[in-house]
C-alpha cells in the first residue's frame, strides 16, 4: 500500500516536524465537513480564531482560504472529513495550525499533485499547490485507499490576544 508524505520543512519527512507533534493546545475546533454549508460554517471559525489572535486582514484572508481550500477538496475529493483549527503559540508567538482529515480514496501522486496543474475538465488543480504557499509550515500525508491528511500552519505577526497563554 503506498504510503507517501511530503513536507515544506522538511523533503525526508521522518520523523514528522515538530509543529506536528502532540501538545497543549487552548483553543481546538473541529468541524465535520460533508456538504457546502460546512465550509461556510469552516470559514466563519477561521475568522473567529483570527480574530481571536489578533490576525491582521491579510493573515486572516490566508487562514480562510487555506481552510476552504483544504475543505473543498475533501467535500471534492474524499465526500467527507474534519477540519480541525488550533491556536498554535511557541516563544511567545501566536499561530494558527489546520489539519484537514479524511478517509478517502487518498492521492496518487502526491508531488504533482503539489507542483499545481493537476487539472481535469472542471478543476485547475491549483488548491493544494495555493495552501502549501500561503502557510508558513505545510505537511501532507496520504495513504492509497485509506485517506489524506494535510497540516499548515500560519504565523501571525500581532500581539497576543490577552487571554491566550503560551502551552
Ligand atoms: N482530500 C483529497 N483526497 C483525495 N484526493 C485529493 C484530495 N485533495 C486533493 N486531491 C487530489 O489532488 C489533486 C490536486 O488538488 P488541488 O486542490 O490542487 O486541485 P483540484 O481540487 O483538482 O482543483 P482546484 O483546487 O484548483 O479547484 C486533485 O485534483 C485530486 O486529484
Ligand atoms: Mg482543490
Amino acid at each position: 500500500m503506498k504510503n507517501d508524505r511530503i513536507s515544506s520543512l522538511s523533503p525526508v519527512s521522518l520523523p514528522p516536524p515538530a509543529f506536528l507533534l502532540p501538545r497543549a493546545s487552548s483553543l481546538s475546533v473541529v468541524i465535520q465537513i460533508r456538504e457546502t454549508a460546512d465550509i461556510v460554517h469552516a470559514r466563519q471559525s477561521s475568522r473567529q480564531v483570527s480574530a481571536a489572535y489578533n490576525a491582521s486582514e491579510v493573515e486572516t484572508t490566508f487562514i480562510t482560504t487555506i481552510i476552504s481550500e483544504l475543505a473543498r477538496n475533501i467535500l471534492i475529493h474524499a465526500h467527507s472529513g474534519e477540519i480541525q483549527i488550533e491556536d498554535s503559540i511557541e516563544d511567545g508567538h501566536a499561530g494558527v495550525r489546520i489539519t484537514a482529515r479524511d478517509k478517502g480514496p487518498g492521492i496518487a501522486d502526491l508531488r504533482r499533485a503539489l507542483i499545481g496543474g493537476y487539472f481535469n475538465c472542471d478543476r485547475m488543480g491549483l488548491g493544494l499547490c495555493g495552501v502549501q504557499r500561503m502557510a508558513d509550515e505545510f505537511h501532507i500525508e496520504s495513504n492509497i485507499g485509506k485517506g489524506t491528511a494535510v497540516t499548515a500552519r500560519k504565523w501571525l505577526t500581532g500581539p497576543l490576544d490577552k487571554g491566550s497563554q503560551e502551552s
